[in-house]
């Protein structure tokens, strides 16, 4: 039979990377954007750049999702215990809510305040709903809310790389890294990774 591969496709290992340090830009860039005075034309400014790019990453993290649906991750190593399968699936499902649900509360946000979306401060899109300051405060708490969440799983998600690779040399990390030519490439799924 066919040995099945043990890493993930290059598309999503592309898209993981780049969502990655796109999601650590964009973090960044919405912390900076408290600094900027409000009511100023530069918060405007940055404040549109910042739900422009979002937007972006936003329909990136569709395609990603589309593409993890429609495709098989690599089986985990037959010697993974049943907890940390279970840890992985459900922080796995938590990183993908919430790295949908950050541009969907900052673009419904948006929607519920008279400022709408320009569009890389160039096309204005007229909110859909109507300025209403009760509903904004909700969608921006939630946007707020999930980006402390993102960044708490994500530090989840690098410490538990860690504990793979230091202290169980299991070399997890190479499931999610660019395709080296060699043996690595493809080996059987069935053994413990160091035997790989
Ligand atoms: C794609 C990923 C995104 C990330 C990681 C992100 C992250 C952040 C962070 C960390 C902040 C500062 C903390 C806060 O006040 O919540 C922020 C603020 C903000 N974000 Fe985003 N954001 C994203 C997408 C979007 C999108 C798509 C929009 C709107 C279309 C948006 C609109 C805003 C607004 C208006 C603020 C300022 C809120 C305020 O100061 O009252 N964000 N964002
Ligand atoms: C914003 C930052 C990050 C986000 C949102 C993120 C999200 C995710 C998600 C959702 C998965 C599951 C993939 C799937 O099955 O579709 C995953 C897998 C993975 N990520 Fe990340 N990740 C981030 C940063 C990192 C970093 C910095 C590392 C390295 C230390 C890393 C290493 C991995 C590895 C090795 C896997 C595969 C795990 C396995 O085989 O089960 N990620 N990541």
């Amino acid at each position: 039979m066919e040995p099945s591969s043990t890493r993930y496709t290059g598309t999503a290992i592309a898209l993981h990377w780049l969502i990655a340090l796109l999601l650590l830009g964009q973090f960044a860039f919405g912390l900076t954007l408290e600094d900027i005075p409000r009511g100023t034309p530069a918060r405007g400014y940055y404040v549109n750049l910042h739900k422009s790019s979002g937007i972006l990453i936003g329909l990136l993290i569709l395609l990603r999702l589309g593409w993890r649906l429609t495709h098989r991750p690599p089986p985990l190593p037959r010697t993974t215990p049943r907890w940390q399968r279970r840890a992985a699936k459900f922080s796995h499902i938590a990183l993908y809510v919430c790295m949908l649900a950050l541009p969907l509360s900052g673009y419904l946000a948006s929607n519920f305040s008279r400022h709408g979306i320009k569009f890389f401060n160039l096309v204005r899109w007229a909110p859909w709903g109507p300025d209403d300051k009760a509903l904004y405060a909700f969608f921006n708490g939630a946007h707020h809310l999930f980006a402390l969440l993102l960044a708490l799983l994500v530090a989840i998600h690098v410490l538990a790389v860690a504990k793979h690779m230091l202290i169980d040399h299991d070399g997890l990390l190479l499931r999610m890294w660019p395709r080296r030519r060699g043996p690595l490439a493809r080996a059987p799924s069935n053994l413990p990774m160091e035997n790989r």
